[in-house]
């Protein structure tokens, strides 16, 4: 069961609690009120803690999953809103022991200091080139504006993404 109705017994109503996602290509059990932001499920209860919490406001970026594909700040998704949908994060991006080109390419690269931004970074790269897959350079500075990198790499993350802008990236789609 996905979705089921629980008594709260301190409101005395009925709560909806999500009981599973699909989380980077696996179907995982999870016990989540709904209204819990995905960002707290996935790193709680599905264990995933390459999704970064950092501002939990929408500003930062940090907090970037895939949803069926298309980048999504988690600190802002209610949990519900990801019920039956395809959830990718950092850890999912790897395939037969491969990276995805984009995080080859950002080792390549050098595009990190401390890395905390990294694993938002790099999947609202790849977000971007599912939906555009040969970006221009503004494309990118505008795809990309609304994730922040304390450490200011950005001249190395730009190179990364316009390295593999073009290129097949087939495994992610
Ligand atoms: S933690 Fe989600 S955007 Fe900053
Ligand atoms: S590498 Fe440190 S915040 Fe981006």
């Amino acid at each position: 069961m996905r979705y089921s109705l629980a008594r709260d017994n301190r409101k005395g109503k009925a709560m909806a609690r999500v009981k599973e996602l699909r989380v980077n290509r696996a179907r995982i059990g999870v016990d989540a009120e709904e209204g819990e932001t995905l960002l707290r499920v996935l790193r709680e209860q599905v264990d995933v803690t390459g999704v970064k919490y950092g501002c939990g406001e929408g500003q930062c970026g940090a907090c970037t999953v895939l949803i069926d594909g298309a980048p999504v700040r988690s600190c802002l998704t209610r949990v519900e809103a990801a019920i039956e949908k395809e959830i990718t994060t950092i850890e999912g991006l790897e395939r037969d022991g491969r990276l995805h080109p984009l995080q080859q390419s950002f080792l390549d690269a050098q595009a990190l200091q401390c890395g905390y931004c990294t694993p938002g970074m790099i999947l609202a790269g790849v977000g971007l080139l599912n939906q555009n897959p040969r970006p221009t350079r503004d494309e990118i500075l505008r795809a990309m504006e609304g994730n922040i990198c304390r450490c200011g790499t950005y001249p190395r993350i730009l190179a990364a993404i316009e390295n593999v802008a073009g290129e097949s990236t087939e495994q992610d789609r």
